[in-house]
């Protein structure tokens, strides 16, 4: 894995939003997989603002969103499909059908995670697959646990996890929901390249134990370091343990 620290969150965003916008230049069909969270966040709006400068073109892009809560409407405003329209998909000149979530209110929801991993191979895989991290240590919501599952697949979300997605639900816990779809640790491990983003001191334990720990199952990140084009950019705050002691 190879680590790039940035002195700001907001220099993450800029780097990575340029970085997006060369490879549309010169792939204009690339497929993204995209995250949600705070993390992202910075980096959308700088996308947002590439575009509308004319300098980020993803008419002929096709993406991919790492998870979706079983249960939400495809437009309830509480969940990633809403938030991805909020953040990037209603700013850009994304083309509707090559925009792919997973329906956490399939009626068959084994089937939406086959019909998922379907669509992926049928793009040609993840050119660019960009990941945020857990404070547990998941990606995409490949929670932490005895094992992992390689494809598309429905979860069970932790408490902490849960408590991680509050703010989108009007704070109470209550409402988020305990279930949830996303792809799996395969169909992340088998994007050409990965950025993993993380930003702020919260997350800087996790970023230790994920570059410089065992791979284990117990925190999913760790996987990442089986893959041959993986990149981790941090903000100071998170790159702020590596040197200690895990
Ligand atoms: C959610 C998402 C993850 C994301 C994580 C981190 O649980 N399913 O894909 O990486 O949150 O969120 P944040 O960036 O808000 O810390």
């Amino acid at each position: 894995m190879r680590v790039r620290v940035f002195e700001t969150e907001e220099r993450v965003a800029r780097a990575l939003a340029a970085r997006i916008a060369t490879r549309l230049s010169v792939q204009p069909d690339l497929v993204l997989g995209l995250p949600t969270g705070r993390t992202p966040i910075p980096l959308y709006r700088e996308l947002v603002r590439l575009h509308r400068r004319g300098r980020a073109d993803f008419s002929r892009a096709t993406t991919f969103n790492l998870d979706e809560f079983v249960g939400l409407r495809r437009d309830d405003p509480r969940g990633y499909h809403g938030f991805m329209r909020r953040h990037l998909f209603d700013h850009v000149n994304l083309a509707r059908r090559r925009i792919h979530l997973l329906n956490g209110a399939a009626p068959d929801l084994e089937r939406e995670c086959v019909r998922y991993e379907r669509a992926v191979e049928r793009a040609g895989g993840i050119d660019l697959q960009i990941l945020g991290l857990g404070l547990n240590g998941h990606i995409g919501f490949n929670e932490p646990a005895p094992s992992l599952m390689a494809a598309t697949h429905r979860t069970r979300l932790r408490q902490a996890t849960r408590r991680a997605n509050v703010a989108l639900f009007g704070h109470r816990l209550h409402d988020v929901p305990t279930e949830a779809l996303s792809m799996g640790m395969a169909t992340i491990l088998l994007a050409r390249r990965i950025v993993l983003l993380a930003t702020g001191a919260s997350k800087a334990r996790c970023v230790a134990r994920m570059i410089r720990g065992s791979v284990t199952p117990r925190l999913p990140a760790s996987f990442l370091q089986l893959h041959r084009d993986t990149e981790v950019w941090l903000d100071r705050p998170a790159a702020s343990r590596l040197g200690a002691a895990l």
